[in-house]
């Protein structure tokens, strides 16, 4: 009876779940490899990933930067009648953006663009948004509209339409982004998404949460709670820490073989479904990377033998009294051009290498990230 009940509860808030399928497309490394650009674009827009959580100056921020590795995204439709854009769910910004059919820059030219006269809902805004990256910048107008969600309608948004665009962006496999990270990241300066979906009630908890599947198919975003069939046994949580705008962490130890390698007396991560790899400040980047018998070339990139794979150790992250254990399977990213590991130099961020092995929730009310064995 009391199991009947539970699972009774359970399906009156699974039922409110919001479920968007997430695709892995292509990565915009494997795009310009095919293409025998990859070298040349890295020497412009060198690997920077944690560019985006640099403090901003007065004129400009750093969301975003190019990582050449990013792959998942899903699809909302913006406006009525819905247009429909891929947009990469990022934990690690605030702001919604897609290219506008005003925008000039080649980049646009392989991506869907909004045509704002299209749309009955949308509401022009005098507002400018500006993204710098490493070199160039995105920049266009900003204004409000419906935006179509799994099979809800998030009413009057804000959201930034891109009238100029860094040529990388031409490469990456999605068409914007969709932040999910706190309002005060904001710099098109209006309500967060996720926000506006819990203020106007369409979501049964103001949780949200990830599954990366390393197939194709089979990722999925979770709006309004968690789905325990993403994961097995609980789910660890963690409080945020020092936590304003990002999805901030505290790690206690990282080691390997019970030796510390990294984050020795603990360090701050930002949890991020928008950075591919796990990232942190090079000393203890260039240790993992050691244990593993791997050196970075210029560029960050870590090469190992593939077939060295299964002697290499598992790497755990102690957090909050939890150790979470990532397996060779899971930090080893294999591509054609053979085998590197999933650590890169920059300020401490757990990116999709970290969440493809854990299932990630985001409890916005309780301020806290929970992980789970992902299934
Ligand atoms: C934008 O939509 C308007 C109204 O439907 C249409 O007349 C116009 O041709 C569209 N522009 C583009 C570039 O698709």
């Amino acid at each position: 009876m009391k199991s009947a009940l539970v699972l009774l509860a359970f399906l009156a808030v699974s039922q409110g779940l919001l479920r968007i399928p997430l695709r892995r497309g292509k990565s915009a490394r494997q795009l310009l490899e095919e293409r025998g650009l990859f070298e040349e674009y890295r020497r412009k827009f060198p690997y920077n990933p944690a560019a985006k959580f640099l403090p901003r100056n007065e004129e400009s921020v750093v969301p975003m930067t190019f990582d050449p590795d990013t792959t998942y995204y899903g699809v909302i439709g913006i406006g009525t009648p819905p247009q429909f854009f891929k947009v990469l769910f990022d934990t690690g910004s605030s702001d919604l953006w897609v290219p506008s059919i005003r925008c000039t820059s080649s980049a646009c030219d392989s991506h869907a663009k909004f045509n704002s006269s299209a749309s009955s809902t949308f509401q022009a805004d005098t507002k400018t948004f500006y993204i710098s990256y490493n070199s160039g910048f995105a920049a266009g107008s900003t204004g409000y509209d419906t935006i179509k969600i799994s099979d809800i309608y998030v009413e009057h948004q804000v959201l930034g339409l891109t009238e100029t665009e860094a040529a990388f962006l031409g490469s990456v496999p999605w068409d914007g982004i969709l932040g999910l990270a706190f309002p005060d990241m904001s710099l098109e300066g209006g309500t967060p998404i996720f926000d506006n979906m819990w203020n106007q009630g369409k979501i049964p908890q103001n949780i949200f949460s990830i599954y990366l599947s390393s197939s194709v198919e089979g990722s999925m975003l979770i709006l309004g709670g968690t789905d325990p069939s993403y994961y097995t046994g609980i789910i660890n949580w963690v409080p945020l820490y020092h936590a304003t705008n990002f999805w901030n962490i505290q790690i206690q130890s990282i080691t390997i073989n019970g030796n510390t390698v990294a984050c020795s007396g603990s360090c701050e991560a930002v949890v991020d479904s928008g950075t591919s790899v796990i990232i942190g400040p090079s000393n203890d980047i260039n240790n993992i990377n050691g244990w593993l018998g791997a050196s970075a070339n210029e560029y960050g990139d870590a090469s190992v033998s593939c077939s060295n794979m299964n002697l290499m150790p598992d790497i755990v992250f102690n957090i909050n009294g939890y150790s979470f254990s990532l397996p060779p399977s899971a930090y080893i990213m294999k591509s054609a051009s053979g085998c590197r590991t999933g650590f890169a130099p920059g300020t401490w961020i757990l990116g999709e290498v970290f969440m493809r092995q854990f299932y990630t929730a985001f409890d916005v009310s309780n301020n806290m990230v929970g992980f789970a064995q992902a299934v």
